[in-house]
């Protein structure tokens, strides 16, 4: 008797094959925001200690410089008060953003990570899709991989003007609500992938953005009971401050090298 072939058949995800894990993209908030002060090196640095394949950071353009920060007020997560953006960049640099981190540049971050992780940039507030997308060719001139870049925003006018100044760049459009037409809008936009809120995702919204050609990626999820759901209802990611509780359940397969 010759040799026999056994054909196994594995669910295939974005990613390629799954293994025995089901799949679902771990996309570090804020870093590792869960167990470091969001939006500093010290987070993303956690972030990528605990394997997040992917992380996302909020950026605000400020006194010239572009700076990795949430909030448009600095008294949650800094010892400074007032509007960040009226703010020098010296006196920003000044304040505690938690356990001694500095407010960190967006370059400081794309640095820290190399070619370790992809990374998910959120434009916060206007004017900010100009200075990152000076940023983004400068890195991709250095070399960097354009594959591990996505850059997201609920301003969606700055996601247009993102795709007309970096054509090549993958877009995230978020969203807080629940639109009627589904993802038509993040479709119109020639979005790559489409980012509602935990509160506000069903099967019907995934089902229709998967018919229109777009990722899925819902945020914030961190109780392991929502992981579950999720993946339940078909999301291909999630934005999580425990980057392992998704990693420890979910597969990963080559995320880090590039959105796909
Ligand atoms: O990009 C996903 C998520 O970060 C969007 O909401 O408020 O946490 O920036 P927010
Ligand atoms: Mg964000």
């Amino acid at each position: 008797m010759g040799p026999v072939t056994l054909f196994v058949t594995k669910p295939v995800s974005a990613y390629g094959n799954a293994m025995e894990k089901p799949y679902l993209l771990c996309i570090g908030h804020r870093g590792a925001m869960g167990h470091a002060p969001e939006n500093t090196l010290r987070s993303i640095r956690k972030a990528l200690e605990l394997g997040a394949p992917c992380m996302e950071v909020d950026v605000y353009y400020v006194d010239g410089r572009l700076v990795v920060f949430h909030d448009d007020r600095l008294e949650r997560t800094t010892d400074g008060s007032g509007y960040l953006c009226d703010k020098t960049f010296g006196y920003l640099r000044s304040l505690d953003a938690g356990e001694g981190e500095k407010i960190p540049l967006l370059e400081e971050v794309c640095e820290v990570i190399g070619s370790q992780a992809c990374l998910n940039i959120e434009l916060k507030g206007p004017d900010t899709a100009k200075p990152v997308a000076a940023l983004l060719s400068k890195l991709f001139a250095d070399g960097m991989a354009k594959e591990r870049f996505l850059v997201s925003s609920f301003y969606h006018l700055e996601l247009v003007e993102m795709r007309r100044l970096v054509p090549e760049i993958k877009l995230g459009a978020l969203i807080r609500g629940m639109p009627v037409d589904g993802s038509k809008f993040a479709e119109d936009l020639a979005a790559f992938s489409v980012h509602p809120s935990i509160d506000c995702v069903d099967k019907r919204f995934v089902d229709d953005a998967h018919e229109r050609g777009l990722r899925v990626y819902v945020y914030a999820v961190d109780h392991p009971e929502d992981l579950a759901k999720m993946q339940t209802l078909g999301v291909d990611g999630v934005f999580t401050g425990y980057p392992e509780r998704v990693i420890k359940k979910y597969a990963q397969g080559d995320a880090k090298n590039g959105w796909k």
